[in-house]
């Protein structure tokens, strides 16, 4: 059950990233705030998508029996999808980008938009229920346990669907509703936030850190999918600002 799954996550997954790239390329031609925004939370999508991916890739792998699992990297994978989605980015979300657009929406009289934004930041919540149980079958699957396997891949296919749906609904929803309603003055502030390298909950220099963690996932990989992982990154990072 947790192959077919995986499967069909892992090819979903790459269709929608290559619609979702091809759409955001063109806000970023200019340097406005706004732009410069918009590149960061995209960015961000792209380097969490393309963990995901190679996390789903590596649990398909696992069931197909094409390799044993590799503890240091799947733990180093969960690592990173423990801190960088709900430390990192939906707290930036939240503070800046969901505020400023629920009071624009109010502005407007745009009930749909806010509720589009109370949808977004539920599943935020959502998302770390997802991960608590995730990380449980992760401890299980390492141990052995009956059953833990099928857990694990099936956990691992509803974690990775669950942000790639997120993640689209704001890329093709709440994005545009943005883009349409808030001002230059907002955009203004939500450029500062995603520019900045501050995690809002621990100070410091952690969107390097999360580069370093990435940087460590791709280096335990083995040649060939380093190579993938490099060009996800190179086209990420071609999306924005560095
Ligand atoms: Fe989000
Ligand atoms: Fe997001």
């Amino acid at each position: 059950m947790g192959e077919a799954i995986n499967k069909r996550v892992a090819a979903e997954v790459a269709a929608r990233i290559g619609e979702a790239a091809a759409g955001a390329a063109s806000p970023m031609a200019s340097n406005s705030a706004r732009d410069r925004a918009l590149a960061v939370i995209l960015r961000e999508h792209r380097h969490l998508a393309s963990v995901l991916i190679l996390f789903d890739a590596q649990m398909a792998e696992i069931v197909e029996g094409n390799k044993a699992a590799d503890f240091t990297l799947l733990a180093t994978i969960l690592c990173y999808i423990d801190a960088f989605p709900d430390r990192f980015h939906h707290p930036k979300e939240d503070r800046y980008l969901f505020s400023a657009l629920r009071e624009a929406a109010a502005r407007h009289g745009d009930a749909a938009c806010i509720d589009l934004v109370d949808r977004c930041a539920n599943e935020h919540r959502t998302s770390a229920r997802l991960l608590n149980g995730l990380e449980r079958c992760f401890v299980a699957f390492q141990a052995r346990l009956p059953a833990a396997t099928s857990a694990f891949v099936d956990a691992c296919a509803a974690y990775t669907r669950f942000h790639l749906d997120h993640m689209q609904v704001e890329e093709n929803d709440l994005l545009p509703r943005a883009i349409a309603l808030l001002t230059d003055a907002q955009w203004a502030d939500i450029a500062a936030a995603f520019e900045a390298n501050e995690d809002p909950f621990r100070g410091g220099e952690s969107r390097r850190a999360y580069d370093n963690l990435r940087r460590r996932i791709i280096d335990l990989l083995p040649e060939r999918e380093r190579a993938v992982m490099l060009q996800a990154e190179a086209d990420a990072n071609a999306l924005g600002i560095a």
